[in-house]
């Protein structure tokens, strides 16, 4: 079941998205959480430094896997997904190595390999609580149109559409943005206790669109998201203006 909070600017979502974080993690401060990278978390994670060094929760024993990384670049290529997580939330917080999982995206057989990211998930006691952006063409992790509902952990060719979005973050080139990454699978995303999905501003229109007003669809990664018991979204008004009526309740 999707619930669905609207509020007025993508700073007042932000804000919710991290009170969200805290209070599982206040509830069960060994939680694990499936964390999110891109433009959408950055305010969510200062949000949560912000209120961890205010000491309103204790985060030492929170174990964190992101959703994933770009396929070659280490962890110290200032593009890496696993760089973006130093900088905006393990260092900050001053997370320890052993807490935090990137998916595996260096070496060769990495094909075979991904899937082992789910044991590892798996072995934590799985996800608890999981963060999600969405891509613009409805994708969730890399999973693009297409990638079927019951895929695990894998090695995901990104669409033109993504490239084209990710590359503000490679200075506009193009050409430099991988064409490559490790994604948590449809089925890995599924498997978390809670899933809060964050939609801010109009480029994700459409795809909030779609995901709540028609049928589950591959065409439509984050519609499988429709058949999960626990979903809450969390949109700006800019990217629920085409939802409207379907508002669950409004933020303010
Ligand atoms: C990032 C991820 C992607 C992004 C999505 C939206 O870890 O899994 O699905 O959440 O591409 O990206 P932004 O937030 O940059 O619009």
């Amino acid at each position: 079941m999707i619930e669905l909070e609207i509020f007025q600017t993508a700073s007042d979502a932000a804000h919710r998205v991290a009170e969200l974080a805290l209070e599982q993690v206040a509830a069960r401060p060994a939680s694990v959480l499936g964390l999110a990278t891109g433009s959408t978390p950055i305010a969510i994670y200062q949000d949560i430094v912000r209120q961890v060094r205010a000491g309103r929760v204790v985060w030492d024993q929170v174990t964190t896997f992101n959703l994933d990384e770009y396929v070659g670049l280490c962890a110290s290529d200032p593009h890496s997904f696993t760089y973006y997580m130093q900088q905006h939330l393990f260092g900050p917080l001053g997370m320890r190595k052993q807490k935090w999982f990137m998916p595996p995206h260096c070496g060769p057989d990495l094909a075979q390999i991904a899937p082992r990211y789910d044991q590892t998930i798996a072995d934590h006691g799985g996800i608890d609580w999981q963060l999600l952006g969405i891509g613009r063409n409805g994708h969730i992790g890399f999973n693009e149109p297409g990638t079927p509902f019951d895929s695990l952990t894998h090695v995901a060719t990104l669409s033109e559409s993504t490239r084209q979005a990710n590359a503000a973050w490679f200075d506009g080139h193009l050409d430099d943005v991988p064409q490559q990454a490790v994604t948590m699978g449809l089925a890995t995303i599924m498997a978390a206790g809670t899933i809060v999905l964050a939609a801010f501003g109009e480029s994700k229109a459409w795809a909030l669109e779609k995901l709540l007003k028609e049928p589950p669809t591959p065409a439509v990664p984050a519609s499988v998201l429709t058949q999960h018991p626990h979903v809450l979204v969390i949109a700006d008004q800019a990217a629920a203006s085409r939802i409207n009526a379907l508002a669950g309740r409004a933020g303010t």
